[in-house]
């Protein structure tokens, strides 16, 4: 018998326990382990079989290793249908999570018993795929249609209470699984209850399923396993319940072969390693209850927000009293946008508000903050004289971080008398929102403190990703790039509404344009005044942002910048301005506007990012590609659907992005250098991903 479920006989009841940690994942030994169990259950004669999970969990769905690789017997579709057709009682007792061929098991049993901390869900559409041993036949048919499409296209995790609600599950009781589960076994042996499979309720009612499927495509940005999920669950309500069965499989093993099930897969297994470094085994983080922020603005106050809704004690310094009660009002107002979604009670946010936060002019106020992060304005004069007061005020063993964007780390840790102890935690704009924090490594920086800035990154539920000291690191580096090309496109002849229009043809949320507008034209134009003094002759840099600039115009927060933008109104429209200055920069250079097809566009600035993120790869300011990945669709709005620019690179194929740098470069030598290691692995017939592996 297979070792991954464990067999025990208690009177006429068959125990069937999964024994696979982590999460008892639905691998080829535990089917075989449940088939085995149910039919030495058959044949020792009991009258129920009660099927549950050691560990932390139920079963938390199919192996997603086993993905991509030939299916091996037998498959879950057989074992749910083995289970439910058992001719005693099948039960299963849920705890932990019930997720996607997890649910689909218990689904199979004829009775659902959870733990109230249980959660249930089918989120296969998240890894690109759909419930494809049952879910979109056997969930309609117990919860209904409205709330099966809810669950299966959103792939959201339900809490034991609304499933008991929807009928997920039939009850909920307090204990120990095993116990719980026995316990609800001999309840119904004695009220003799009948077995009670779900494939022989009646089907559920259709509904507009066309106008279901339209509207779930639309709300996918180009994301097709959740749309393709309504199709399946039409399925229940159209055929009978086996060749039903049979559509949903046919369109899971369709869902299976697309690039968009690597990418996703890639970004499940990519955002778990992304925290595993070498550099960090056995590397205990310094303890940080206590934190300090430098200065109260956008980011500071966005930071401050993170850090007090995990539980983190807050003391913000600002030049000003006005400057921190200011910071204060900042900081109020997002807390109480968490209060507002439900994320915080009214009374977390009064003691947020209150004890946990502390505004100051004093930097005396520091004395006891673990660590502290400097986001004042982005001036390495003004840093350096921040840090210098940090390294008096602070004390010793205070692990003291800047929010630069782009500044040198190394040269600010100097300002120290302690480099080691200064750190990179390069939060995203609103910091109490975006996942991506870019921990910075210096030259000098300590590995526990590297360890710290990774464990303050998970205590705020971030993506932390390793990086190294570089203009930009490795976000800002990358955008520069590809917003440079986007830039070139401009002046060549493409406007900025085609190449928006691509990108969000493509799967951003938003093109670079417009994201510009959103985070400031003042950011840009900083930027290339501060590089304009070492800059290359041979860089082609675009004035006329400048001059919308020198006009006021800084995108949404005026009103205007490459889209006008109406007051209350979030989406903008093309600004005729931005046309004018464009058209007579074009003539100023010389230049005679071609037209540009979508595809050249979107193969441009494709190349430029992975270019980019070769070099940045290359030069070890990213350590592997999946961490250029993770900061790209974290920090950026890549569509996750792709896994990443260089996931998806693999997937175009690196010799065809080669060639098109290659093409591109005859035009523009300087701009379109390929990067040394995308020729090495082109050479090499090697992929990033085999980079990933490696290390
Ligand atoms: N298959 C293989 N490995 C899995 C796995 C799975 N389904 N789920 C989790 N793991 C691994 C993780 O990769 C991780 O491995 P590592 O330690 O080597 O990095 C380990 O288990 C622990 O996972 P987490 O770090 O994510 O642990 P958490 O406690 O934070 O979260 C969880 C647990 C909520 C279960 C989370 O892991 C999760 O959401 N897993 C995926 C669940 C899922 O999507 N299930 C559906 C699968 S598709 C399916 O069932 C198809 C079917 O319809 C046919
Ligand atoms: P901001 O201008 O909104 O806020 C800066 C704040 O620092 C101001 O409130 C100012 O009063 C205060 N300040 C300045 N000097 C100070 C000093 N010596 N002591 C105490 N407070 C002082 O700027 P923002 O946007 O918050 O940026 C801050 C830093 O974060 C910069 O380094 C920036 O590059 C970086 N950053 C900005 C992002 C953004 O999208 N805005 C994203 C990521 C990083």
């Amino acid at each position: 018998m297979s070792d991954a479920i464990a067999y025990e006989r208690i009177g006429d009841i068959a125990v069937l326990k999964a024994q696979n940690p982590p999460v008892n994942a639905l691998g080829q030994a535990v089917r075989i382990g449940l088939i085995e169990g149910m039919d030495r259950a058959e044949a020792d004669g009991v009258r129920a079989v009660l099927i549950y999970g050691d560990g932390s969990t139920f079963f938390a769905g199919a192996d997603i290793r086993e993905f991509g690789k030939t299916p091996l017997e037998p498959y879950l579709p057989d074992v749910c249908n083995r289970i439910e057709a058992a001719p005693m009682l099948v039960v299963s007792a849920l705890h932990g999570t019930a997720l996607g061929g997890g649910l689909e098991v218990a689904l199979a049993t004829h009775y659902r018993v959870a733990v109230p901390a249980a959660r249930v869900g089918l989120p296969e559409v998240l890894l690109g795929v759909l419930p494809g041993a049952g879910g979109t036949q056997r969930l309609p048919r117990v919860a209904g249609i409205e709330a099966a499409l809810d669950i299966i296209t959103t792939g959201r995790h339900v809490g034991a209470a609304e499933a008991l609600e929807l009928g997920v599950i039939d009850k909920l009781a307090e204990g120990d699984p095993r116990e719980v589960g026995l316990a609800f076994v001999r309840e119904l042996l004695a009220d003799g209850a009948p077995r009670r499979p779900v494939s022989e309720l009646p089907a559920p009612t259709p509904v507009d399923f066309d106008a279901i499927h339209e509207q779930v495509l639309r709300k996918g940005r180009g994301q097709i396993s959740p749309a393709t999920a309504v199709r399946a669950v039409q399925a229940a309500t159209e055929l009978p319940f086996f060749e039903g069965l049979a559509c949903e499989r046919a369109l899971f093993r369709e869902l299976m072969e697309t690039d968009q099930r690597q990418g996703l897969i890639h970004a499940f297994f990519s955002e778990r390693a992304v925290g595993k470094l070498p550099e960090l085994v056995g590397v205990e983080p310094r303890p940080v209850s206590a934190i300090g922020v430098i200065g109260g603005g956008t980011m500071g106050a966005g930071i401050a927000t993170a850090a007090l809704l995990s539980g983190l004690r807050v003391a913000l310094i600002e030049m000003t009293g006005e400057a921190a009660e200011a910071a204060r009002g900042r900081i109020e107002g997002n807390l109480s946008g968490a209060r507002k979604r439900g994320k915080i009670s009214d009374a977390q946010y009064a003691a947020l508000m209150g004890d946990a936060l502390a505004v100051s002019t004093d930097y005396g106020a520091l004395a006891d903050a673990d660590l502290v992060i400097e986001a004042v304005f982005e001036s390495m004069d003004v840093k350096k004289e921040v840090f210098a007061r940090l390294d008096a005020a602070c004390k010793p063993g205070a692990v003291l971080a800047t929010n630069t964007s782009y500044l040198d780390v190394n040269e600010i840790a100097a300002a120290t008398t302690r480099p080691a102890d200064v750190i990179g935690l390069h939060f995203f704009s609103p910091a109490h929102v975006m996942r991506l924090l870019e921990v910075v490594v210096a030259d000098a920086t300590a590995p526990d403190v590297v360890a710290t800035g990774f464990a303050l990154g998970k205590r705020l539920k971030k993506i932390s990703v390793r990086a190294g000291v570089c203009d930009g690191f490795i976000g800002n580096r990358i955008l520069a790039t590809y917003r440079t090309c986007a830039d070139h496109m401009v002046l060549d002849g493409a406007s900025p509404y085609q190449i928006d229009k691509v990108l969000t043809g493509f799967g951003f949320a938003m093109g670079p344009f417009a994201v510009a507008d959103l985070a400031g034209l003042d950011i840009g134009w900083a930027t290339r005044k501060r590089k304009a003094a070492t800059r290359d002759p041979r860089e082609r840099v675009p004035t006329y942002a400048d001059v919308l600039c020198e006009e006021g115009n800084f995108g949404q927060k005026t009103g205007a910048g490459y889209y006008i933008y109406e007051a209350g109104r979030r989406a903008g429209v093309p600004n005729p301005r931005v046309t004018a200055l464009i058209e007579a920069e074009r003539a100023d250079r010389g230049i005679t506007p071609r037209d540009f097809s979508d595809d050249e566009i979107l193969r441009r600035y494709m190349a430029a990012m992975v270019n980019e993120s070769a070099r940045v790869v290359g030069e070890g300011i990213a350590r592997r590609p999946l961490d250029v990945d993770m900061t790209l669709l974290f920090g950026y709005g890549f569509p996750r659907y792709y896994g990443g620019p260089l996931k998806w690179a693999d997937i175009q194929g690196l010799d065809g992005l080669l060639a098109d740098i290659r093409r591109f470069a005859e035009d523009d030598p300087w701009f379109w250098q390929p990067a040394p290691l995308l020729e090495q692995l082109v050479a090499e017939g090697r992929q990033f991903d085999d980079l990933n592996k490696a290390g």
